[in-house]
C-alpha cells in the first residue's frame, strides 16, 4: 500500500511534501482534486455521436457525446465481461458495448442485453459521473456524494475571444506544473528565447528586466503573486486552489509573431494528473476582442494551430537529451508553441517527480512555497477529518493583471 493510502486510512500526520504528488484513488491528493470539477476534454475534441477513453488521476473512464450533443462520462469497462466501452456505438444519448451489445444510458443504467432471452438489465448499473461544458472544456465530477456547483471564473465569461488551446500532455507529475504557478522568476530565463524572438519581431532588443522583490499572499481563491516596485505592489498572477493557474501573458500568444508582439492573453490552466508520472494541462485563453478584430485573430490562431503540427514534446526531449539547444528550435514556431517547449524543458527537467527535499529556495520562491504549504495544510485537514477551506474566485482578477501589464509591461508566467 502506498504511503499516502496508508495515511488516508490511519490519520497519520503531518502531511509531507511527498504526499502532494500522489493522486490515485484513496490518496489524500487524489481525494482533494476529486472534490472539484476537473476538465477531461476540449469541447471541440468530442463530436456528437463519438466516444473516447480518458485517463485522469490514474483511473480510466469513457467519455461520449450523445447525438443530442449532451456529453457523458461513465465507467471505462462494460459490466458484462469488461471490454472497453469507448469502442462501442453511441445510439441517441446511450452507449452500446462493442462486444455483445449491452446498452447503457447516460446514468450508467443498463437498458438492453440483446443476447439474453431473459434480460436482467435492472440489476446492472455502471458508474457515471456528472458532466458539463464550461469555457470551451468538458468537465466531470469524480468525487463522492452530490457534485458541488462547478467553480466559475466570472472574468472569463465576459464577451471576448475565448479559445481552448491544444491540451498539453507531459511526462511528469502534476505538481511539477503546480510549482510553476507562482513562479514568476522563471520567465526571463526559461522564456528568454521566446522573448528575444518577439522583441525582434517588434524591432526591439530583448533585455531581461532587473529582478523585482516578489510577494505572495493567500486569498479567498488561493494565492495572489505580485512584485514590488518603488514601494508599490502590483499583482501579476493568480493561483486558484487546488490546481488552476491564471496569468496574463504578453509574450505567449497563439497566432503570428506580430500577434505575440502586439496582443496579451488572459489564460487559465488546469494542471491535472493523468497518473502520477504524466500530466495534462487544459488551457483556456481570453482576449478582449470582439467583432471583426476577433474574427481576424481567430483565423490567424486557427491557422497557427493547424499549420504547425511540430512534435513539441519530442523537440523538448531533444533539448533535454543534448541533441539541440533552444536557439536552434524552428524559427517558424509561434511563441505559444515555444513556451510549451521552454516550460517542458524546465519542468520535465526537474525529474518525473521532482525531489523537493533538496531544493534551496530563495525570496523569489515564496509563492512556490506558499502554494506547497497550503496544499500540505489542506491535506492535513483532510487526513484529520477537519473542514477544508472553501475557495471562491471573484470577478476582477483580470483587471489587476491588466493594470500591471500597462504599468510595467511584464509578461505573465505560464
Ligand atoms: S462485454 Fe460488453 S456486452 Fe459483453
Ligand atoms: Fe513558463
Amino acid at each position: 500500500m502506498a504511503a499516502t493510502e496508508e495515511r488516508a486510512t490511519t490519520n497519520q500526520t503531518p502531511v509531507t511534501l511527498d504526499d502532494i504528488t500522489a493522486t490515485g484513488p484513496g490518496t489524500l491528493g487524489g481525494r482533494l482534486l476529486r472534490m472539484y470539477w476537473q476538465p477531461v476534454s476540449r469541447v471541440v475534441d468530442l463530436a456528437a455521436g463519438r466516444a473516447k477513453p480518458v485517463r485522469i488521476m490514474s483511473e480510466d473512464f469513457t467519455l461520449y457525446r450523445g447525438v443530442s450533443g449532451t456529453p457523458h462520462v461513465v465507467a471505462f469497462r462494460c459490466a458484462h465481461r469488461g471490454t472497453q466501452l469507448s469502442t462501442g456505438w453511441v445510439e441517441g444519448d446511450d452507449l452500446r458495448c462493442f462486444y455483445h451489445g449491452w446498452k447503457y444510458d447516460g446514468s450508467g443504467q443498463c437498458i438492453e442485453q440483446p443476447a439474453e432471452l431473459e434480460p436482467f438489465c435492472n440489476r446492472i448499473k455502471i458508474r457515471s459521473y456528472p458532466t458539463q461544458e464550461y469555457l470551451g472544456l468538458i468537465f466531470a465530477y469524480f468525487g463522492e456524494g452530490e457534485a458541488p456547483p462547478i467553480r466559475r471564473f466570472p472574468d472569463f465569461e465576459q464577451p471576448g475571444v475565448l479559445s481552448a488551446g491544444v491540451p498539453e500532455y507531459w511526462p511528469c507529475n502534476f505538481f511539477n506544473r503546480i510549482d510553476n504557478a507562482s513562479d514568476g522568476a522563471h520567465v526571463p530565463w526559461t522564456h528568454r528565447e521566446s522573448s528575444m524572438r518577439v522583441a525582434a519581431a517588434a524591432g526591439r532588443t530583448y533585455v531581461p528586466r532587473p529582478s523585482l522583490p516578489r510577494i505572495a499572499e493567500e486569498t479567498e481563491y488561493g494565492v495572489r503573486n505580485g512584485v514590488v516596485s518603488n514601494g508599490e505592489v502590483t499583482f501579476t498572477t493568480h493561483f486558484h486552489m487546488p490546481n488552476t493557474n491564471q496569468t496574463l501573458s504578453s509574450t505567449r500568444v497563439e497566432g503570428t509573431m506580430q500577434d505575440a508582439a502586439n496582443l496579451a492573453t488572459h489564460r487559465l490552466f488546469w494542471r491535472l494528473p493523468v497518473d502520477d508520472e504524466h500530466t495534462v494541462s487544459f488551457v483556456v485563453d481570453w482576449l478582449p476582442m470582439t467583432g471583426e478584430a476577433a474574427e481576424a485573430y481567430l483565423g490567424r490562431r486557427k491557422h497557427a494551430e493547424e499549420s504547425q503540427d511540430a512534435p513539441l514534446g519530442e523537440i523538448a526531449d531533444g533539448i533535454l537529451a543534448g541533441r539541440l539547444s533552444m536557439p536552434e528550435v524552428d524559427h517558424s514556431l509561434s511563441t505559444y508553441k515555444l513556451f510549451f517547449i521552454e516550460d517542458y524543458v524546465a519542468q520535465v527537467g526537474q525529474g518525473t517527480v521532482a525531489n523537493r527535499h533538496e531544493d534551496r529556495p530563495g525570496n523569489s520562491d515564496r509563492g512556490v512555497l506558499l502554494v506547497r504549504q497550503i496544499w500540505q495544510r489542506e491535506l492535513t485537514a483532510l487526513a484529520e477529518g477537519q473542514p477544508l477551506k472553501r475557495w471562491r474566485t471573484p470577478a476582477g482578477l483580470m483587471a489587476e493583471a491588466t493594470a500591471k501589464s500597462a504599468v510595467y509591461g511584464l509578461g505573465g508566467a505560464s
